[in-house]
Formats: structure tokens, sequence, C-alpha cells
């Protein structure tokens, strides 16, 4: 791991602007820690033309002063397929950082942690999939992408949270398998005729939200306006007031600026979004997801300093899961559909 990096007053002068941004959520204490680190990784990635992509549920430091494109997973595989970046640093988790290699399979793309994964991806294999594939033969396998190379090389097409009804009614069949979120597939099929067959993958961040949480946020703070994410279970998708993917619930805000809200999703977002919306108070229930903080602004920079650690994907499966994945970014751009309700 990279050394220890003093706060000079040069790196003071440096990142000052970039302190406006986030000073509402990141004390100064603590940004005499991180402000070195921008200052290097800034200067580091403008010398290898890299472009750092971040996930919405990135830390503030990271989201708001080192990325060059932060969204949703359908936003973060947009810009991995047209960048003109040769190097890609994915400051999220390894199947984000897989979905950019397998659409831009001669860049090189890099993640600071190889460790960062998630419960949905490790909850099905490609095995599994050829499996359903036997059992039910003709039944078309929308993937999430919060999966492995190998799984999305099984699908027929790809989907995420922001597009998943889009997805499921582009194949223009009766029933479907979405896998492998259980919630996302039980509150998709509240949206759709479409009879929707799923798995028994959760999101472990998500699950641990209940309908009778919802209920005490609205008793604590009287007026609070509810947004949830559709991995959640959908007891707790029904007792809110709007939910959609991350980007969908920060357009919410950006557009409407309730009073109060809550954000029932991974507590990062919460201060990525309050940080440019000093107007809007958030109440903010603290489920952060461990593979996302896995990456921290020291293993940006070492990652850009060594070229670590590099994704790979088989090329076989990578042309399969290529298709699935181009199959689901021709469905198109979301309509302003949120997952009501
Ligand atoms: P979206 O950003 O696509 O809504 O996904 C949320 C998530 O959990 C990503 O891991
Ligand atoms: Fe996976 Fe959930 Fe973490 Fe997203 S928040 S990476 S779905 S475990």
């Amino acid at each position: 791991m990279s050394e220890t990096l003093e706060f000079t007053a040069d790196v003071e002068k440096e990142t000052a602007p970039l302190y406006e941004r986030v000073k509402s959520v990141i004390p100064e204490f603590e940004w005499r820690m991180h402000a070195p680190y921008i200052a290097a990784i800034n200067r580091l990635k403008k010398e290898k033309g890299a472009v750092i992509l971040a996930h919405n549920y990135q830390t503030p430091e990271i989201f708001h002063c080192v990325s060059d494109f932060a969204g949703d997973s359908l936003q973060l595989a947009r810009e991995a397929a047209k960048t003109d970046a040769q190097i890609i640093v994915q400051a999220g988790v390894h199947f984000m950082a897989e979905t950019s290699k397998i659409l831009s399979p001669d860049k090189t793309v890099l993640i600071p942690d190889m460790q960062a994964g998630c419960s949905l991806a490790s909850s099905i294999t490609g095995a599994d999939v050829r499996l359903l594939r036997e059992r039910f033969p003709g039944v078309p396998i929308v993937t999430y992408v919060n999966t492995s190379a190998e799984v999305k090389a099984e699908s027929d097409i790809c989907c995420t949270s922001s597009n998943a009804v889009d997805v499921v009614e582009s194949l223009g069949v009766d029933r479907v398998f979405m896998i492998p979120d259980q919630y996302l597939a039980k509150n998709v099929a509240k949206q759709t005729k479409v009879e929707i067959l799923t798995w028994a993958g959760s999101c472990e961040v998500h699950e641990r939200f209940t309908a009778d949480d919802i209920r005490a946020f609205r008793k604590s703070h009287p007026g609070v306006v509810v947004l949830a994410h559709p991995e959640c279970p959908p007891e707790v998708v029904e007792e809110a007031d709007f939910a959609g993917s991350t980007s969908a619930m920060i357009g919410y805000v950006e557009d409407k600026r309730p009073k109060r809200v809550v954000m029932v999703t991974e507590c990062s977002m919460s201060d990525n979004v309050a940080a440019s919306l000093p107007d809007v108070d958030f109440v903010r229930p603290c489920n952060l997801c461990p593979h996302m903080k896995r990456i921290t602004l020291p293993k940006i920079l070492h990652s850009l300093q060594t070229m670590t650690h590099e994704v790979h994907v088989d090329p076989v499966i990578a042309v399969r899961a290529r298709q699935a994945v181009e199959n689901m970014l021709k469905v198109g751009s979301p309509k302003a559909r949120a997952l009501a309700a």
C-alpha cells in the first residue's frame, strides 16, 4: 500500500475548491487525511489518461473529489462503453469492473480491491443458469447486472434496477426468469403482466430493511419522504413514497427538493446528495455495503501507481456476456418510470 501522505500547504491550496463541495459532510480533521490522496490521485490520473468511474455508493471523498463520472449501474455501464480513456479505474464492486471490461475489452480496467464482491453476484453461478435452462426450456433469462461475467454469458439479456420493467417487457413473452435478486423480481412483477420466475438471491444491505423500519421513520420524523431501492423486500417498497435505482432516487430529491427525506439504501449515498443539497434534511439509517467500502482513496492511488488489480474476463465468456449487456443497452434509456410504491 502507498506511503502515508502529508497535508502540506500546497495540498491544502490545491484541494480547497474540492473541500468546498464536501465540507458539509466531511469534517476538517478527516479532510486533512483525504486531501493528500485526492491531490495525488488527480495528478496521476491526468498523467496516465485514466478515468475513475464511481458508483453512487462510494464515499463523498471519492464520489465528489476524484471520480470523473458517478452514477448508477446502468449509467456506469453506458459510460464504460463510450469513454475514450485507455485506463478505467472502477470505484465500485467487482461485477461493475467486469461489466466495464466486457464493454471495453481493449482497455485496461482496474479495481482497487479484488475482494469487493456482492452478495447477489455470489448467489448464482453459470452452472446454476444452465440448469434453469434445462428445467425451463424456452423461458428467457433476464439477469441483473449484479452478477459475474459467466452468469451474464448464460443469459439472454441483462437489466439494472433502472430499466428492469422495460427489459422484461421488451421480450414480448408471457413468462421470464429474472435472476438472481428475488426482491427486485417481486417488485418488478407488480409493475407488469409478465409472469416473473426468480432465484433466491438478495442484497445483504437492502434485505435488512423492514416495513417496521419505515413506519418508525415516519413516526419519529413526521412528514419525511421515504425513497426505497427496489432491492428492498416488497413490503418495504410498499411502505415507501417512491422506489427506483440509486440515480432515480437522487433525481427525485434534486427535482422535488423534499424538506426531509430518508433514502432506504446504502448510506453513503445520502452523504453524497446532502453535500450538494444543504437545504434538504436527510434522515440517515446507516446500512453500509462492506464490499463498496473496500474501495478507499489509498487503494485507488495504489491501483493507479501499480496498475493493479487488472480485471480480466475470458474472451469466450466476454463475447457472450457482452451480447447480454448490449441487448440491455439497446432497450434504451429508462422511461421516467419508478417502481412505484
Ligand atoms: P443501482 O445503482 O443500479 O440502483 O444499483 C444499486 C446497487 O446495489 C449496486 O450494487
Ligand atoms: Fe451488492 Fe448490495 Fe453491495 Fe450493491 S449494495 S454491491 S447489491 S451487496
